[in-house]
């Protein structure tokens, strides 16, 4: 078992794999990624994130010479020949290594690259205990429906959410709606109706998140995707994060005001419980 890469067109073992410093994902980050994990050693939600990471593509003007198909052979190559029990993909694709200059070349070839490492076992003791966060004015670009690895605002904002002493940060509109965490869509429960923003440009359209709302639904729980303001976090019962990587993250606190009686909800596990029967392969009950 070993952590791999693949660059345009080549396996590799990860600590070899380099791009030019020209590329233009280094220069002007002028690409696009995705992150897809397994569950039970095969890939989850591969459709999904490749279609995300088409309109992605579409909204740069990337035109790669792979289809959809031919990136997920790849995937799978890459989960087979690194070999781990459970793995973390990431793909990334920029616009290729040209001259430095703002102006898109005409004849960059993109850069295909992706990287296959373990995946760290869930955390069940995260789901238990939850995590508080802050919340910040978005200070992010107007097109976060792109998965764009032009990723500065969530570090600086993840940085802030660390040096307050809390998991993460929620970027809140100016109007006082809320986006999403730095990496992770948000959801509220209140009155036993689960919340969460609706698909927008204003945040991602998590693969999770449309599980999740199809989890709920199964579970009985009603749900809406309609805008949520800072007073409403304030005042939610239950408030979680979701994303590929943690799947569901129990917030507990919002800028120091506790959600609820200050620790993960029923609603949220009961939605957890759902969510890991119809898509977590290898949940045992
Ligand atoms: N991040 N919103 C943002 C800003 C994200 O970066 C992510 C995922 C999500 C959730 O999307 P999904 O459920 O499709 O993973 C929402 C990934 C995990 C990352 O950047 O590592």
């Amino acid at each position: 078992m070993s952590e791999i890469a693949y660059v345009n067109g080549e396996f590799l073992p990860l600590e070899r794999a380099t791009v030019h410093v020209e590329d233009r994902g280094f220069q002007f980050a002028d690409g696009v990624y995705e992150v897809v994990r397994t569950y039970g050693g095969q890939p989850f939600a591969t459709d999904e994130h490749l279609a995300r990471l088409f309109r992605s593509l579409v909204a740069l003007e990337l035109k790669i010479p792979l289809a959809a198909d031919q990136l997920k052979s790849i995937i799978q190559e890459g989960i087979r020949r690194a070999g781990f029990a459970e793995a973390l993909v990431y793909l990334q694709i920029t616009r290729g290594q040209a001259r430095r200059h703002r102006g898109i070349p005409k004849d960059a070839e993109p850069t295909i690259v992706m990287t296959v490492r373990e995946m760290s076992a869930r955390l069940p003791k995260l789901r238990e205990d939850g995590i508080s966060v802050i919340t910040m004015p978005e200070f992010r670009w107007a097109r976060c429906d792109v998965k764009s690895i032009a990723l500065l605002p969530s570090v600086l904002a993840y940085q802030a959410a660390k040096k307050a002493g809390v998991g993460d940060a929620v970027f809140i509109e100016e109007n006082g709606q809320v986006n999403e965490a730095t990496a992770g869509n948000v959801f509220i429960v209140t009155n036993g109706r689960l919340r969460t923003p609706p698909k927008s440009q204003r945040i991602l359209a998590g693969v999770t998140r449309d599980k999740i709302l199809e989890a709920s639904r199964a579970a009985g729980v009603k749900t809406a995707e309609e805008p949520i303001t800072k007073t409403e976090l304030y005042t939610a019962d239950e408030m979680f994060l979701t994303s590929t990587t943690a799947e569901i993250t129990p917030v507990v606190a919002v800028d120091g005001k506790k959600i609820g009686p200050g620790k993960p909800g029923p609603i949220s596990a009961k939605i957890y419980e759902e969510f890991a029967h119809l898509f977590v392969h290898d949940h045992v009950p």
